[in-house]
């Protein structure tokens, strides 16, 4: 999940480092710091790449910055074919992505797990239209008013994601996650257009690579058509926002992988609550295939002991 090394003194330190986010991530010696930094101090069995969903509009064309307290910025969407002649080629202008995942994956032990990441088409989509954060309802008026035109740029989005996840694996990933952010609020049909399709459509084009390389997609607020998402869109494993169900989890699990679903406000509460949930977590998904996680990005301000108290319950293990 997004921010994994926030909560962390030293991702402070390394961050102030940094001239800008930008430049963090596109640096492989200060990006494998940061993704090596939450694995020595806790027994976590996979790492994620520090990178960002947004570097893929850069690579594409559009400028993106980050405004300290205010989140992403991009600039004004580029013309579709603009866009188009710039596919061949953004994967080579993140060439440092994978230049960090082979040096994690290099000094990381064997047995923990390297996962890369691209975000969903139309979650990416979203920023690339409304400019920055929002509540995504210009984007989604876009996608009604304009279906050609967003289904033409989501196309643009899903070649150059198959490419990216393509060489994130040759660079060392072992599983690909994708982050659709905003998937909440679509009605049925569009969600079938919008974001379940074009995950097909880079499953489908990993595969045909030859890239083997297990897929977890995580449709954040997707409700109840999570389920047409797992049936239809080809992925290994579907990450679970915090309102999932513990009936609706074990559906999935008949097909698919699940994972998620703790509420990051609760590990940042703790107490005896945080306790029964992971404990109710473990029990009401551990007897089919589940991967402990968060329901979304961990929150800057929580306690260190807090991640270690969850771990220790997860694991058995001691953070060292
Ligand atoms: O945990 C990790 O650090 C792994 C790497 C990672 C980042 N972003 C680094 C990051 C991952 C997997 C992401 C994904 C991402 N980026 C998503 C999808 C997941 C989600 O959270 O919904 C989205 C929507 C983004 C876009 C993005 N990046 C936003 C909206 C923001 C700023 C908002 C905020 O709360 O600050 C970022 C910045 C960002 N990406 C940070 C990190 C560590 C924080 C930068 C900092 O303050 O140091």
């Amino acid at each position: 999940m997004r921010q994994a090394g926030r909560f962390l003194p030293e991702y402070r330190a390394l961050r102030q480092k940094a001239p800008d986010f930008i430049s963090f991530c596109l640096n492989p010696e200060m990006a494998a710091e940061a993704t090596l930094q939450p694995m020595r101090r806790l027994p976590f069995d996979a790492a994620i790449v520090f990178a960002d969903i947004l570097l893929l509009p850069k690579a594409l064309g559009q400028a993106v910055w980050f405004e300290v307290g205010e989140g992403p910025k991009l600039g004004a969407l580029p013309p579709i074919e603009a866009l188009r002649d710039q596919v061949f080629g953004a994967t080579e202008r993140l060439a440092a992505v994978g230049e960090t995942l082979t040096r994690v994956r290099a000094a990381l032990e064997p047995e923990r797990a390297l996962i890369g990441f691209a975000g969903g088409p139309w979650t990416v989509a979203t920023y690339m239209i409304e400019g920055g954060a929002s509540d995504r309802s210009q984007a989604r008026s876009f996608a009604h008013a304009q279906p050609e035109a967003l289904d033409a740029l989501l196309e643009v989005l899903v070649q150059a994601t198959i490419d990216y996840l393509a060489m994130q694996v040759a660079a060392g990933a072992q599983a690909l996650q994708l982050f659709e952010s905003w998937a909440e609020g679509l009605p049925e049909d569009l969600f079938e257009r919008i974001v379940t399709r074009p995950h097909a459509r880079i499953v489908e084009g990993l595969r045909a690579r030859g890239v083997t390389a297990p897929v977890i997609g995580f449709p954040r607020g997707a409700g109840v058509l999570v389920e047409d998402y797992a049936q239809q869109s080809g992925v290994q494993g579907v990450g679970l926002d915090v309102q999932a169900s513990a009936a609706l989890g074990r559906r999935l699990q008949k097909t698919v992988a699940i994972q998620g679903a703790l509420d990051p406000l609760l590990l940042r509460a703790g107490g005896p609550g945080l306790e029964r949930r992971v404990q109710g977590l473990i029990e009401q998904w551990g007897n089919g295939p589940y991967v402990f996680n968060l329901g979304h990005g961990v929150l800057p301000d929580t306690p260190i002991a807090h991640v270690e108290q969850v771990l220790r319950l997860v694991t058995g293990e001691q953070a060292g």
